[in-house]
């Protein structure tokens, strides 16, 4: 048996989008996987008041199960209560792979789905995205599509190259298949190596974004792969044993720069590894003798609240607008 998302105490995208590009801000996508991941997120949106995009990926179903991840999106409409500020909360399937993994995703309580095939040829894209939409909308529930190809792991598919979007195709794909909003690729990448290190980082392309923008004004462009890497953490990470020499990512002014135009919705994943793995390693090699899962997930959620925040004030810029 189904279960709506408005039974959860969720809300879809629509109106977070609107309000994104009329103040011309975005709105955070964050990735979780576990309770202190979503405890940091909820925690710092509140603090900050914004809204927010709890995005689960394949990998976060497979690894702690979708009834899970739904419920625990439940809880986090209560926990923003609870801490004293009520948020809009859309609970997003990332990188959806085909109609059936996002029908399910309707089906148990999802807000808003992405159905990626953009791995596809343009018209089996629009066929599929097509199919999605149709179903997702009877059930009041937002889709965002995807043109052009971000190199990197988007789940099962591991795109070797990137392909920028095509400006010329966007109009078709968002009038023929119906979406709510689009991903498109114009220079971001999955995961923490980015760009090659020792090289200038390229920029991101802003004339791709600014053709698109043209072609579909007003309508919501979202950005993925737009960890900006914080060195920090990948120096705290190397410091204590890891080993992540060279990664890189996005500079936050791009980020910054993107937000204030179209683009309503920037995805961040990896940064929150980055934090979380580094605050881990840091308390278990100054504290060799403790084995309490709580002693060392306790800083690194903390830590995480503080980047989150962050994010929300000075890079995508949705603090005081929920
Ligand atoms: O788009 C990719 C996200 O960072 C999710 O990655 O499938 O390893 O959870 P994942
Ligand atoms: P990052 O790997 O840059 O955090 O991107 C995440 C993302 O796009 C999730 O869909
Ligand atoms: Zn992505």
């Amino acid at each position: 048996m189904g279960v709506s998302y408005k039974e959860l105490g969720l809300v879809n995208t629509r109106e977070m989008f609107a309000k994104a590009m009329e103040g011309k801000y975005a709105i955070p996508a964050y990735n979780f996987n576990n309770l202190e991941q979503l405890q940091a997120i909820i925690s710092a949106c509140v603090a900050t008041k914004s809204p927010v995009i709890l995005q689960v990926s394949k990998g976060a179903r497979e690894y702690a199960n979708q009834t899970m991840l739904r419920y625990m999106a439940m809880g986090a409409v209560e926990y923003a209560k609870e801490l004293g500020y009520p948020l809009p909360i859309a609970l997003h399937l990332d990188h959806g792979d085909s109609f059936e993994t996002c029908k399910s995703c309707v089906d148990f309580g999802f807000s808003s789905v992405m159905i990626d095939g953009s791995h596809h040829s343009f018209e089996e894209n629009i066929a599929v995205t097509k199919k999605v939409v149709e179903y997702a909308h009877a059930h009041d529930v937002t889709v965002e599509g995807e043109l052009g190809i971000l190199a990197g792991i988007e789940d099962d598919v591991v795109a070797e190259k990137s392909s920028y979007t095509d400006p010329d195709q966007v109009v078709e794909f968002v009038e023929k298949t119906g979406v709510d909003s689009l991903a498109i690729s114009i220079g971001t990448s999955h995961g923490a190596f980015k760009f090659k290190a020792g090289q200038p980082v390229p920029p991101l392309r802003f004339d791709i974004l600014e053709e698109c923008e043209k072609r579909i004004p007003g309508f919501p462009i979202v950005l993925h792969g737009a960890s900006s890497v914080l060195q920090d953490y990948v120096e705290m990470i190397n410091q204590y044993g890891g080993n992540l020499e060279g990664a890189l990512g996005v500079p936050e002014e791009q980020l910054r720069k993107a937000a204030a135009s179209a683009v309503c919705k920037i995805n961040i994943d990896s940064d929150g590894r980055l934090v979380f793995t580094a605050k881990i390693r840091e308390y278990l090699a100054k504290n060799p003798g403790h084995f309490d899962p709580r002693q060392y997930l306790k800083p690194a959620r903390a830590e995480l609240v503080e980047m989150y925040k962050a994010k929300n004030m000075n890079v995508v810029g949705s603090a005081n607008r929920a």
